[in-house]
């Protein structure tokens, strides 16, 4: 059987080198668009190339989604069975302040891609997938956000997915194109960009632990999340280009904790107990009791956890949590890895890393 061509955009990112070594090992020819960046920033994907099994079938090509002429030349040389767009200024925090950069990356862009495929004339042979966001729910109009939940965006990130969202409907019902939006909910993993809530509490408490930070600062706590594990998620994305029709799909794992609920498992993995005390803005949280042996840097009544207003946003999603029912029943779908797991597996993670950076 022909080896089938994948092309991802966001390769670099989280999901991006996830969905790339699953590919691979499906024994896809893979192909990515990265940026020109002034330093380094292919950290998640280099253990790929230095894998013998894949260097032949892996393949990088500059590119920016803003740019229809790199996008629509890099389709044209490939022509790619399937197409994922997972690039993204994927950040709801920094798209209040770059609100501008944000819709010219995540609507533009994934209407570039689109526009290239049917300029190309290749609808019929191109499938393609859009990362779409449980973020289009903002402000929830139900109590579990299903594919029939009214959106409701709450930040230029969750307004300029909504674009793309409805682009590739329209793409797909105009053109009878392949082109399926999976609307996946938070999902997070030792790769996770550093800036993102849970990524940030396991590299805070691996730095405080090894006495390089002495307190973690961070914005709304009681927010909730249908948090997931991005491995678990991109396996999803591929069964949605592997439908027998396109379609769009809800990826959640059903379950919500909250950010201080997150923090504290994290504390609690290691062994550490904390006491929440304050409220709003002078809520903090100290060491109540820990190893002395195992953890010589912390110290009795430590505050770790301080509340800095600039985390906060304009805007605020307080609530998220999925319905996957339809992906259930279509994609066999079935989340893997437990919060306690996914925590797990970030803490040692980055205590590893922390250990060595001391
Ligand atoms: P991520 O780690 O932030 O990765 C984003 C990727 O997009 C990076 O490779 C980045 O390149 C690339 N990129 C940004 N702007 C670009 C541009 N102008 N042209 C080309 N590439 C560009 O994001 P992620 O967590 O993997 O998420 C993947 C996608 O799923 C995103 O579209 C995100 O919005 C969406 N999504 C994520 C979640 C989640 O919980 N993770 C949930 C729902 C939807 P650099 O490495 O050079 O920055
Ligand atoms: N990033 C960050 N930093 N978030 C914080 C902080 C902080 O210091 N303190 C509290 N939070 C809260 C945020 O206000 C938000 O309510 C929650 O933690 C999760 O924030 P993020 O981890 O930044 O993720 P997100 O939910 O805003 O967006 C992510 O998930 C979306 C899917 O729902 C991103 O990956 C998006 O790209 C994705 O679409």
């Amino acid at each position: 059987m022909k080896k089938k061509k994948a092309l991802i955009t966001g390769i670099t990112g989280q999901d991006g080198s996830y969905l790339a070594e699953f590919l691979l090992k499906k024994n896809y020819t893979v192909h990515g668009i990265k940026r020109k960046s002034s330093s380094y920033n292919t950290d998640r994907i280099d253990q790929i190339y230095e894998n013998k099994k894949f260097k032949s079938r892996f393949f990088l090509h500059y590119g920016d989604l803003v740019d229809f002429g790199s996008i629509s030349e890099i389709i044209k040389e490939i022509k790619p069975d399937e197409i994922y767009n997972l690039a993204a200024q994927s950040h709801v925090g920094v798209s209040f302040k770059l609100p501008n950069y944000t819709t010219q990356v995540n609507a533009i862009g994934t209407l570039n891609i689109l526009d290239s495929i049917k300029k190309l004339k290749l609808e019929k042979k191109t499938k393609f997938y859009q990362a779409s966001t449980s973020e289009l729910f903002g402000e929830i109009q139900e109590k579990k956000q299903s594919e029939n939940t009214k959106f409701y965006p709450k930040s230029p990130y969750a307004s300029s997915k909504l674009f793309a969202y409805w682009i590739t409907k329209n793409y797909r019902e105009s053109y009878n194109m392949f082109a399926s939006n999976g609307i996946l909910f938070n999902h997070e993993s030792p790769r996770r960009g550093e800036t993102f809530v849970t990524r940030k509490i396991t590299i805070g408490i691996s730095k405080i632990i090894n006495g390089i930070d002495d307190c973690l600062y961070l914005g709304n706590i009681y927010a909730l999340r249908d948090w997931g594990h991005a491995k678990d998620y991109v396996e999803m994305c591929w069964k949605v280009l592997q439908c027998n029709k396109s379609d769009d799909f809800i990826i959640a794992t059903e379950k919500q904790y909250s950010v201080k609920f997150f923090i504290e498992k994290c504390f609690q993995y290691l062994g550490i107990k904390i006491v929440w005390v304050g409220k709003g803005l002078k809520e903090r949280a100290l060491i109540k009791k820990f190893d002395k042996q195992k953890y010589p840097k912390l110290k009795d009544r430590m505050v770790v956890v301080k509340i800095d207003k600039k985390y906060f946003r304009p805007n605020e999603v307080d609530n998220l949590i999925g319905n996957s029912t339809k992906a259930k029943k279509i994609l066999n779908w079935k989340p893997k890895t437990t919060i306690y797991k996914l925590i797990s597996e970030m803490m040692d993670n980055d205590l590893k890393l922390f250990n060595k950076k001391r």
